[in-house]
């Protein structure tokens, strides 16, 4: 009996072991043997000829694809990682080749699901919550084609090796090396639809992990990333072995074309000739004359299309201009987008804001998204257009403190807008309505930090410096999650090419608006950080910038604050509604550095770069607080009072008259009128 059962275990053992020996080796040249076993899941598939494609050209998917069994990476008694190699071949196909998807990634994971893994930013790896986990038992070498700021991507077209999180361990622009003694480095653009091969190779005496990248199919001797690092804290003793893709607003189809895999040796090679050819890029030896005669009859099935297209567009009135055809986020149909938000309909309507009427709306089936429409009506056809121009730039701009734009469409003056849908609304319904439910400190502070950042990313994340324009409270809008993100960057400058030809007018809103403003005309980086001063102050003290029904000495809530933190009682200042309830620190940081903020004084406000890290409690903020200008005194706020008020609509009255103050009731009359000409 004793002797059955040891044989029992022992046969047990030794099917167990060829189970897991079956799965050290294997080369797929394309996918359509049907011997090939292989996991999808999200829009991945297999298409007719062998390709695995892991997404197309939608927007926001992911799409994953794993070796269907799991390998034993680890050696059972020392716990150590086996070498390994594999070689794969990819090929990325833009939507707009100039701009490019998100990427893909070769994935090392403890699961073929990956199931809280979300599209877009995040390669289909992770989502915006389990970043930097070590639980997460995750390697990948990430082929990425778009430059995040958030984790610090150095271009736009390079490889890195991400463990555990999207911030790179290392990371290179995409080359490879060529040439006699194979050290010629050459660049290579991920996104050209080019077959790329590419090779991952983990040697576990030297703790070692190389990249290599390639044209062709044999190896160059130089690798384009090399990393040391044991990769036995990271795996576990099975792990799965794929890639995974996504998309983002913008979208490219990511192809592999082949893939070899061995545990302790180097991989077989795989022979580009012997691949599936690239879709988009046909052979050229393929029967010519079929493929002249199929041009001729697609072009005048085209052309008839095209006329009738163009007739039918001219009949709707909705005229594309060819400088609208180049833009780059998505152009929707006015149809598509009436449809939406059921004709425009007054129950759809979320809000009336200075720019427009913004609307909810619902696009799309399984599954579908809930949007915000906005919709513009704007006089003037000159201002449309110089927006519009600027659209490609603002829907590349991706920051989860931004609201993100997915795409437009214009009607005659009317220019609609869509936009992520947020479900918690705008942060001044938090804070000034009594009927709300209050934010604690705690959100107070983390919209805070969230804003900062966004406008950071504003300043400095990107290719070139975007000024928001109009920071306040009314352009916070609040996540699921009560994260804070500015919304209408950018939208400010559509009024600011006013119907006068060579005047400019002043864009923003009373309060937010830096003193130097209205005098040079010109936004800037700090004319932003002047008005996210007054949000600042704003949120701690529950209170609007200038409160008309505040007494004259209040009227202005930044010489309010200034006057108790002088007598030492800035604490008074604190909104009520928390009562009491906050870190005391926080909230002298916040205050304090609103003031600073609010200097009258372009030079005396801290950069956003400074209120980050100083909101981060990476740098001390300074012992001397100077005052943001005295008003009254100096001539600061109240000359930009004046001086704006006697050119637009006070030209007969004499200036002293202004000069009075803001305590009469004259002055309070020409606040009222300023509100109504900068269309608060
Ligand atoms: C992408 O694939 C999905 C599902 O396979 C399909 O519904 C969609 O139309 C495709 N999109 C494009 C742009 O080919
Ligand atoms: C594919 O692999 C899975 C998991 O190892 C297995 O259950 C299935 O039978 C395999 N299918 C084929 C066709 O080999
Ligand atoms: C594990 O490592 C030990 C010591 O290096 C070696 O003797 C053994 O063969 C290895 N086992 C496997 C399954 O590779
Ligand atoms: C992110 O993933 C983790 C698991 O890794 C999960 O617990 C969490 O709920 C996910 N968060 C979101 C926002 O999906
Ligand atoms: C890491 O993820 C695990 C499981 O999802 C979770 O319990 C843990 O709190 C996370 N740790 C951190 C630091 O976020
Ligand atoms: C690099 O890898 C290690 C794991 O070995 C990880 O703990 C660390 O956070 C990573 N560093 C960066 C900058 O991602
Ligand atoms: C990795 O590259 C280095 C040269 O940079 C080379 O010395 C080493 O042998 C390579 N390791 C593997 C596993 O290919």
């Amino acid at each position: 009996m004793a002797i059955y059962l040891v044989l029992f275990f022992f046969s047990l053992t030794l099917l167990s072991s060829q189970a897991s020996s079956q799965t050290d080796e294997f080369t797929y040249s394309g996918f359509s043997d049907p011997k090939t076993n292989l996991t999808l899941n999200g829009v991945a598939l297999i298409d007719n000829d062998g390709i695995l494609r892991l997404t197309n050209e939608t927007s926001r998917q992911l799409g994953h694809a794993f070796y269907a069994s799991p390998i034993q990476f680890k050696n059972s008694t020392t716990g150590a990682v086996s070498s390994f190699s594999t070689c794969f071949v990819i090929s990325i196909h833009p939507e707009y080749p100039r701009l490019g998807g998100h990427g893909l990634a070769f994935t090392v994971a403890p699961t073929k699901e990956l199931k809280s893994a979300l599209p877009s930013q995040y390669l289909g790896l992770l989502n915006s919550s389990n970043g930097g986990n070590s639980s997460n038992h995750i390697f990948a070498v990430e082929f990425d084609t778009v430059q995040d700021f958030e984790f610090g991507d150095i271009n736009d077209n390079h490889v890195g090796i991400d463990i555990n999180s999207l911030n790179s361990n290392v990371s290179a622009a995409a080359a490879y090396f060529s040439g006699d003694d194979g050290s010629v480095k050459n660049d290579l653009n991920l996104k050209g639809g080019k077959p790329i091969v590419a090779w991952v190779e983990y040697d576990s005496a030297t703790n070692l992990v190389n990249v290599t990248l390639s044209l062709s199919s044999t190896k160059p001797r130089i690798p384009v990333l090399s990393l040391q690092v044991d990769l036995s804290p990271i795996f576990q003793e099975n792990m799965f072995i794929g890639f995974s893709a996504s998309t983002g607003l913008l979208a490219s189809s990511h192809y592999i074309l082949g893939w070899s895999f061995k545990m302790n040796g180097e991989t077989k090679s795989l022979d580009l000739g012997s691949l599936p050819s690239v879709p988009g890029i046909k052979k050229k030896h393929t029967r010519l004359i079929t493929t002249i005669s199929i041009t001729a009859i697609c072009f005048i099935l085209g052309s008839i299309l095209l006329a009738v297209f163009v007739i039918k567009k001219i009949k709707n009135r909705e005229v594309i201009e060819s400088w609208e055809l180049e833009i780059v986020p998505h152009r929707y149909k006015y149809q598509e987008l009436k449809r939406a938000t059921k004709s425009f309909k007054d129950s759809e309507l979320l809000g009336t804001g200075g720019f427009g009427r913004v609307y909810r709306g619902t696009l799309g089936r399984n599954p579908e998204t809930q949007v915000a429409v906005k919709r513009i009506s704007h006089e003037s056809n000159q201002g449309v257009r110089e927006f519009v121009s600027e659209i490609s730039t603002i829907g590349r701009l991706r920051h989860r403190n931004l609201v993100q734009l997915h795409g437009w469409c214009r009607r005659g003056a009317d220019l609609l807008l869509v936009y992520d849908f947020m479900p918690n609304g705008s942060l001044d319904k938090f804070l000034f309505e009594e009927t709300q439910p209050t934010l604690n400190w705690e959100q107070r502070f983390k919209i805070i930090k969230g804003v900062a950042s966004g406008l950071l990313y504003l300043h400095e994340g990107y290719e070139q410096i975007v000024i928001h324009r109009d920071v306040k409270a009314s352009n916070v809008l609040l996540d699921g999650e009560m994260n804070g993100r500015l919304g209408d960057f950018g939208l400010a400058k559509l009024y600011d090419h006013g119907s006068n030809p060579g005047t400019t007018r002043v864009v923003g809103t009373l309060g937010y608006l830096a003193p130097e403003l209205p005098r040079t005309g010109r936004a800037t980086t700090g004319s932003d950080v002047f008005a996210f001063g007054a949000l600042l102050l704003e949120v701690a003290c529950g209170r609007r910038p200038i409160e008309s029904k505040a007494g004259p000495d209040d009227l202005v809530l930044v010489d309010y604050v200034w006057n108790k933190w002088k007598e030492g009682s800035v604490l008074d200042c604190v909104d009520g509604r928390m009562k009491g309830d906050f870190d005391e620190n926080e909230v002298l940081m916040v205050l304090k550095l609103g003031l600073m903020c609010s200097s009258n004084e372009q030079k005396g406000r801290p950069s956003m770069r400074q209120i980050v890290s100083y909101l981060d409690g990476e740098i001390e903020m300074p012992e001397v607080l100077r005052a943001p200008g005295t008003f009254r005194e100096d001539g600061g706020f109240e000359d930009y009072l004046h001086s704006y008020a006697s050119s637009s609509f006070e030209k007969t009255s004499s200036s002293n008259q202004n000069r009075k103050g803001l305590k009469s009731s004259s002055s309070q009359n020409s606040i009222s009128k300023i509100e109504t000409t900068l269309n608060i």
